[in-house]
């Protein structure tokens, strides 16, 4: 494997992406934490960072047990960080050196350079330069501005890049990561999901043994696709719980639910619909709905699971982004995100906790799920909130509101799915809003509800721009919601970004 040490960098996941698309595995480290370095590391990247190596307390860890006794590549500040500590000049870039620029000259032969060509277009994004390299320095490659673009030291193979590889504006620098991962650090490139499956089903069987496993089932990729890998290894040893909170989308409980009967699962569907209700009774304060419903589940699940007599062990669907441990900005102290999908079981419980994805990217999962021949429909499915249309229902929460907006929802999702347009979006879905206004039907006049319909594209749900769906499609969404959907007779379209909008309303 390759070890990724992160000093900051907003594109250390990418180096990682690129990597594993290679079919090599990788692991993302923070610099001040490196790992026992075991005979599996083949080779580490240093990851560039908004530090600047003339600061005084600039990351600076110690390479000692690294440097000279396996391949390494540093990138951007990792590049120039190489440089400083042997000697070389690192200064403010005195042109701006942020986007597209061209490979002027690439010198020798090295493995490195291997199909890199003059010309190529490289992604550059640095405030500093390397003005001065060591004696014992090459230069490998120039652009017009960066005489250092990159370099390798004599006699080790430890190389630094300038500009960017994981960014896909550099043009060949998957290449150069291959020639890097691939041929200078001898990984094979056999990390495939169909691997991945076999490898975890093994691994997993080992860890549980004859041990009865619980998981709650969401409906969502991640759970769905933790529950079959167990299910391979320890079948009907594992107990899925799926529950009915009455504020999923329409018919969802039950056809999700027969979906994972097909899949072979050994899955309770639990019917707590009145329970939710009841705990959400009056509230309209989005954190209290978002605290009751949070409660009532671990009631709700926590019951479901005494009643599997000696359960050892929790599984969840954690997934690499939510372990990766990211490196402030704002200096060198270390932020942990944690994410719990069963959100935090009583200490009671004392199970042992298995999280068989959590080395996965989101797309990971999905290529895993896809080898597993889980349900396209369970595949690709959008983020759906875990309070569900809760927080889409401004206001206090009725089962006939629930059930309005299930309609609404309905119209909606189906009509992207019939027009092609469901994959195209990143989330999508409707708010019904505590706002009634006049309109005209027939002869009559009404005062009814509005809801807005929100449709937004991203790449992680971190930000996101409002989908620009077609005025054709939004007409047809809007008269059959109105036809169609009795209490409704206003259709508005939310076109705000994230931020400073979020993606849900509340
Ligand atoms: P926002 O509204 O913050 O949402 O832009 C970003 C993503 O998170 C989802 N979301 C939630 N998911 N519990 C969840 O499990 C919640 O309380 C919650 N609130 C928002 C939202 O659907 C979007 O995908």
């Amino acid at each position: 494997k390759i070890l990724i040490l992160d000093f900051g960098s907003q594109y250390t996941q990418l180096i990682a992406r690129r990597v594993r698309e290679l079919n090599v595995y990788c692991e993302i480290h923070p610099y001040n934490k490196i790992p026992p370095i075991s005979p599996k590391v083949k080779g580490v990247i240093l990851s560039g960072s908004p530090c600047s190596v003339r600061d005084a307390d600039h990351p600076n860890p110690y390479l000692g047990n690294i440097l000279g006794h396996m391949p390494v590549l540093g990138v951007c500040y990792g590049a120039q960080l190489l440089a400083h500590e042997q000697g070389g000049e690192v200064l403010p870039s005195t042109i701006r050196e942020y986007g597209r620029a061209r490979l002027s000259e690439v010198h020798g032969s090295d493995k490195l350079m291997k199909e890199i060509t003059i010309g190529s277009t490289v992604w550059m994004s640095h405030g500093d330069t390397i003005k001065e390299i060591p004696d014992n320095f090459e230069i490998l490659a120039s652009t017009e501005n960066v005489k250092v673009a990159a370099y390798k030291i004599q006699d080790e193979e430890t190389y630094g890049i300038q500009f960017h590889p994981e960014v896909t504006h550099s043009a060949e620098g998957k290449t150069l990561l291959r020639n890097f991962v691939v041929h200078i650090c001898g990984c094979s490139q056999d990390w495939t999901p169909d691997q991945f499956v076999q490898s975890t089903v093994d691994d997993l069987k080992s860890q549980l043994g004859n041990d009865k496993v619980i998981l709650g089932l969401s409906g969502g990729v991640d759970s769905s696709v933790a529950a079959m890998l167990i299910h391979q290894a320890i079948g009907p040893n594992l107990h899925c719980i799926f529950v009915d909170n009455g504020l999923l989308r329409k018919d969802e409980f039950e056809s999700v639910l027969d979906s994972y009967m097909h899949m072979g699962l050994n899955v309770k569907g639990v019917d707590a619909k009145q329970r939710f209700y009841d705990a959400l009774a009056g509230l309209s304060d989005p954190e209290a709905k978002r605290k009751a419903i949070g409660k009532t589940f671990i009631d709700v699940f926590d019951a479901e699971a005494h009643g599997i007599e000696n359960a050892k062990w929790l599984a969840q669907g954690t997934i690499y982004p939510d372990v990766i441990e990211s490196v402030s900005v704002n200096g060198p102290s270390v932020t942990i995100k944690s994410h719990h999908n069963v959100g935090g079981l009583p200490d009671y419980m004392k199970l042992k906790v298995v999280e068989p994805l959590k080395t996965l990217f989101k797309d990971e999962v999905r290529l895993v799920g896809k080898t597993l021949h889980i349900d396209e429909n369970i595949l690709n499915r959008h983020p759906f909130p875990g309070p569900g249309l809760a927080i889409r229902i401004l206001g206090d929460i009725t089962p006939d509101k629930v059930a309005i907006l299930q309609e609404v929802d309905h119209v909606f999702i189906s009509n992207l799915k019939k027009s092609g347009l469901y994959n195209e979006v990143w989330q999508a879905g409707a708010m019904l809003l505590p706002v009634q206004s006049v309109g005209v039907m027939g002869d009559e006049r009404t005062y009814e509800r509005v809801v807005a319909l929100r449709a937004v594209t991203s790449v992680d749900g971190m930000t996101a721009d409002w989908a620009h769906l077609p005025y054709d499609f939004l007409a047809d969404v809007s008269n059959e919601i109105i036809n169609k959907v009795k209490g409704v007779n206003r259709v508005v379209y939310d076109i705000s970004s994230k931020p400073p909008a979020t993606i849900e309303w509340e």
